[in-house]
């Protein structure tokens, strides 16, 4: 595909050349449009040397062939990366002033604008207009990500990191929904230990793969995404967009703190987390030994609250409330037949209902889902991979937010 990379200059473009090799490795044509301040942080020779092609600035060079408007028909995706609180303002108002904002003017495919700024210019309500008009043109804006800037401070205002901006820039190309914008989604991943002793827990297996999948497929449709993990390895963790925002869990408990504190501001609230259903009746301070003579004491347990059933029961109106089941099928029914009571006991807008064995829902393994509703009844099916469920369940929420 043809696409125009544009650079607009902030100290972050010294990072944009690796977003140009990789939609080159992609196999994309990429011409590279700098305005002139971006080339004081990174010259015309790495841009020629790593696009291919030339680079200008100025609608006078090359006027002959009239390149804002060649360029502008051409191409299939627009990047501009950093956009700066100036770039974002010449764009918002049109105005035309070099090559790059010209061509701004005159295309017509999908435009994809990825920030960096130092917060106060971020937090401006001069940017914050510029940044809604331009979304209220269709211009994809991305949320600068949180964390160092240039000189001592921090906070949102970092550009997103190139791999996010090339994942971002990918899903415009393949036409991926955005029918998530503006929606905060919480979701939960993983599996709940419970402490016995400072050494040892009462866990599951879940990997997390699935709420990690789900969390990415949201971000990718423009959600903002919580992801409550619950002890999920950092190798799964690493196949999150940084857009997503992580928080640790260990226990029930703290899962079920880290839910309903997230509850109140979230549209979609996702428990694709295993929970232990029991924890021991008192952890120990102190690690357990073995008794000489060989006895072994029992273990006490007790039930854990359950989180999904507190989240239905304060669920907020036009609020979206979704769960996961694993089941096995046994002499008492199918998988399906203890989905559908599970829906209704649990009463969740929707619940996911899986079949599970040691080869089957858990890990890096092909999954399928029945969807169905508070009532029990089919709301969709999916099959394929943990990322192909998780479009199929955020296809359901979405038929469910809209309606
Ligand atoms: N769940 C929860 N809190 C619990 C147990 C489960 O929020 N204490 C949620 C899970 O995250 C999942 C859904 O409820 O979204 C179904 O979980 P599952 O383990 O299948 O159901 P249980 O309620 O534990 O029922 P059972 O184990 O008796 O089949």
């Amino acid at each position: 595909m043809r696409i125009l990379l544009g650079v607009s200059g902030g100290i972050a473009a010294y990072k944009v050349p690796s977003v140009l090799r990789s939609l080159r490795e992609d196999g994309h044509a990429v011409r590279v449009i700098p305005t002139r301040a971006a080339l004081d942080f990174v010259g015309t020779a790495t841009w020629e040397a790593l696009s291919g092609q030339p680079v200008t600035t100025s609608v006078f060079d090359g006027a002959e062939s009239v390149d804002h408007v060649r360029l502008g028909r051409e191409a299939e995706l627009v990047v501009v990366a950093p956009a700066t609180a100036d770039l974002l303002a010449r764009a918002a108002a049109g105005i035309a002033d070099d090559l790059l904002t010209a061509t701004l003017l005159t295309v017509t495919c999908p435009v994809l604008l990825a920030p960096a700024m130092h917060t106060e210019m971020w937090q401006h309500p001069a940017t914050r207009a510029n940044v809604a008009t331009l979304r209220e043109r269709g211009v994809h804006v991305l949320d600068p990500a949180v964390g160092r800037l240039t000189g001592a401070d921090s906070g949102p205002g970092r550009m997103p990191e190139p791999e996010d901006i090339v994942a971002a820039a990918h899903r415009l190309l393949a036409g991926t929904p955005e029918d998530l914008a503006g929606r905060r989604v919480v979701i939960s991943a993983g599996g709940t230990r419970e402490p016995l002793d400072p050494v040892r827990f009462l866990g599951n297996r879940s990997s997390g793969r699935q709420g990690v999948a789900l969390a990415r497929n949201a971000a990718e449709r423009g959600a903002e995404v919580e992801l409550v993990a619950a002890n999920v390895e950092a190798a799964v963790l690493s196949g999150l967009p940084g857009s997503v925002a992580v928080t640790p869990v260990e226990t029930t408990a703290d899962l079920q703190a880290a839910m309903q504190a997230a509850a109140d501001d979230a549209d979609v609230l996702i428990m694709a987390a295993a929970v232990a259903d029991f924890r021991p009746a008192g952890a120990r301070a102190d690690k357990t030994k073995k008794n000489p003579d060989g006895s072994v004491e029992p273990l006490e347990l007790v039930q854990n609250p359950d989180i999904l059933a507190g989240l239905v029961a304060e669920r907020r109106p036009g609020q979206v409330v979704a769960g996961f089941a694993a089941e096995t099928g046994d002499a008492d029914g199918s998988v399906l037949d203890h989905g559908r009571a599970k829906a209704r006991r649990k009463g969740a807008d929707l619940l996911a209902v899986n079949a599970v064995g040691t080869a089957l829902g858990f890990g890096d393994v092909p999954n399928a889902v029945h969807l169905l509703d508070a009532a029990g009844e089919d709301l969709g099916e999916g099959a394929g991979s943990k990322d192909d469920v998780a479009r199929v369940v955020w296809d359901a929420v979405v038929r469910l937010l809209t309606h």
